[in-house]
């Protein structure tokens, strides 16, 4: 008998994902890559070192306790209960788990049934899908819409124009839906959501109670001007519901590491860390135990501020940048990401499609204008309609993301080069 494979019910529909077009573009054509959000320079001193000093002391190199490291859960307590208003015990309300994208998929994994409907705002990073459908859950949409702008205003466009229409949000609530997907700061319009938006939230939330919240505040450290990041789940009545995921790769610039957590209550999780043991059983020891070490710095609080400091001012050069380039900015409140508006660029023919090395968005204007930009100027972006629902993708066709958590050379030479886009077009 031969052999015949066929993938399983609940992932057949994958296909390539937006990061292997655009991350193999942009090695083929020597881009600047400001599309895939790692930071291109090193992590500080302390955290290298930390992570020197384990495997130097030795002891760190089998499993560890599967909930998550003794040391790394005991020093995210220290660090984050004063955050969340109360004391957050490490052994039963933090599970650590292999960067934030387990700890997504494990608290998926353990409150979706099929059947179950789980509300995500759009744009959304574009993971919360593939485990809401290994899961069999039903996406329901809701979209950041941008505040209708007078044309000819010269405003600044900021990432708090970006708001969610609270009718809507009701509307998409039913009898069947189990979770609520929230990214604060966002990912990719960079918005902070404001204590009241979150308290409108926490209101509809209120009304439903089979309704879980994930709160992925991987961004946290980065907030900017006089912007605040409250937690959801310090709002009244939501922390018993509210899972909050944060993550080491982006607090520490060592994505690679792969370290991430999630802090709730102890019955939700007590389910998400008996998920745990079956996706890795536990998280590598070593890098906990570093992690856990670069918590424990005395300079702590000053490194977070330090973090959003850094940001800001890459934030600054790259909009002044969009801006010299007539590539209106939104500017964020908060992350690494800037959406910026491409209307000035208007593509003919084949131009920007028959680049493509997977084929995918050739019919989608975005995903057109981040190749050409890869392609003929030298700097590659994302497009963020893979950040929405087919229906919904046309809402982000003016927009492309870029991301700047790379060193400030690159920044400025990306700048150079996209002055260049006019003369490009009129070629
Ligand atoms: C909103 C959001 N959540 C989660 C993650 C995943 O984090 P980690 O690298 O810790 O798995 C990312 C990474 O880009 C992200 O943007």
């Amino acid at each position: 008998m031969t052999y015949n494979f066929k993938p399983s019910i609940q992932t057949a529909s994958f296909g390539p994902s937006v990061w292997l077009e655009f991350s193999p573009l942009s090695i083929k054509y020597k881009s600047i890559n400001l599309g895939q959000g790692f930071p291109n320079f090193e992590p500080p001193e302390f955290v290298k070192k930390a992570m020197i000093e384990t495997i130097e002391k030795g002891g760190f190199n089998q499993y560890t306790r599967s909930p998550g490291h003794l040391r790394l859960v005991n020093a995210l307590s220290k660090v984050y209960s004063p955050y969340f208003n109360r004391e957050i015990n490490p052994l039963t309300e933090i599970m650590t788990s292999v960067g934030a994208s387990e700890a997504l998929f494990a608290t998926i994994m353990s409150v979706v049934n099929p059947g179950d409907e789980v509300i995500l705002i759009e744009p959304f990073f574009d993971i919360y899908m593939g485990a809401i459908a290994m899961a069999g859950g039903i996406p329901k949409y809701v979209s950041l819409k941008e505040k209708e702008r007078d044309n000819n205003s010269s405003a600044t466009r900021s990432s708090k124009d970006w708001v969610i229409n609270t009718d809507e949000l009701e509307n998409a609530f039913s009898d069947k839906t189990k979770l609520l997907i929230l990214n604060n700061p966002h990912n990719p319009v960079g918005k902070v959501y404001s204590k009241q938006e979150l308290q409108e939230i926490a209101n509809v939330v209120k009304k439903h109670p089979n309704c879980t919240v994930i709160s992925d505040e991987v961004y946290e450290w980065m907030i900017f001007d006089d912007n605040e990041h409250f937690r959801f789940a310090t709002l009244p009545d939501m922390f018993e519901r509210t899972v909050t995921i944060g993550s080491a790769g982006k607090t520490f610039s060592i994505t690679g590491w792969k370290v991430g957590w999630c802090i709730g209550p102890d019955n939700i999780i007590k389910a998400i860390a008996n998920t745990h043991q079956y996706i890795p059983f536990s998280v590598p020891t070593p890098t906990q135990e570093a992690v856990a070490i670069a918590f424990e710095d005395k300079n702590i609080k000053d490194y977070f501020k330090e973090l959003s400091q850094m940001y800001q001012a890459k934030r600054d050069l790259l909009v002044n940048s969009l801006r010299d380039a007539g590539l209106d900015p939104v500017v964020p409140e908060g992350t690494y990401f800037i959406m910026g508006d491409t209307s000035s660029i208007n593509l003919q023919g084949s131009q920007g499609k028959d680049t493509s090395i997977t084929g995918m968005g050739l019919n989608l204007r975005d995903w057109n204008v981040s190749r050409w930009l890869t392609t003929e100027i030298g700097v590659t972006t994302i497009p963020p309609s893979a950040f929405y629902s087919d229906e919904n993708a046309k809402l982000a066709e003016n927009f492309v993301r870029f991301t700047f958590c790379k060193d400030d050379d690159s920044l400025k030479k990306a700048g150079e080069q996209l002055l260049n886009i006019k003369s490009k077009l009129n070629n």
